[in-house]
């Protein structure tokens, strides 16, 4: 079995659904969650599963990214991980750190890219008025959102919907898609899939 790391920075919802898909026949094995942030929610979701967590907290290293970053790779190697799932994850990793992980990390943004990279896209896509919205799984590149594609899961916009009401209702879409990416990921299949 392939190990796989999941990163999350806040709730780990989308951590729940990767860790509930892997119970069972699974060619990953959850080896360990990892956070940012010491009082994430998905830390304490995980390790209420039996899952090993560790937080780094990236505050002490300031504005030294590299420093922060290295110490999460060797955490990382510490725990001979394989493949990598950002899962809410919500510091920007830099160029060294991807270029060690490339074509390993996976991460779930909440837009249909190549739409809307970055933070606010629910917002963004009731205010460009665009019917249809939904969610990525993408390799992760050094440039930010803008691997290549695995999966896309997508809703019709509602007028009535609001920005709380959409993320609602495409955090639900996540946590189908990307358990489904991940697997198939894992399987060697690259072709894309869309639901
Ligand atoms: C999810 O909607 C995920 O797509 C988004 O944060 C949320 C985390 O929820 N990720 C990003 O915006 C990445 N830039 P969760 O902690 O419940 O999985």
């Amino acid at each position: 079995k392939r190990r796989v790391a999941i990163l999350v920075s806040g709730g780990g919802s989308n951590m729940e659904a990767l860790l509930a898909s892997m119970e069972g026949d699974h060619p990953g094995e959850a080896a360990l969650v990892l956070s940012n942030n010491p009082d994430a929610g998905g830390l304490r979701r995980a390790a209420a599963r039996g899952v090993p967590t560790i937080a780094i907290d990236h505050r002490p290293f300031g504005k030294d990214r590299k420093a922060f970053e290295d110490v999460l790779h060797a955490t990382l190697e510490d725990h001979r991980i394989d493949i990598v799932c950002l899962a809410g994850f919500m510091r920007v990793l830099g160029s060294s750190f991807v270029e060690r992980w490339r074509d390993r990390m996976l991460n779930i943004h909440p837009s249909l890219l190549p739409k809307y990279t970055g933070l606010h896209t629910h917002e963004r896509a009731i205010a460009a008025g665009d019917e249809v919205h939904g969610c990525s799984v993408h390799v992760v590149i050094p440039e930010l959102d803008a691997g290549p594609v695995l999966g896309q899961a997508s809703l019709s916009i509602q007028s009535t919907d609001t920005p709380d009401s959409l993320a609602a209702r495409v955090l639900v879409l996540e946590h189908k898609l990307y358990p489904l990416v991940l697997r198939r990921f894992l399987d060697g299949k690259t072709d894309r899939v869309d639901l």
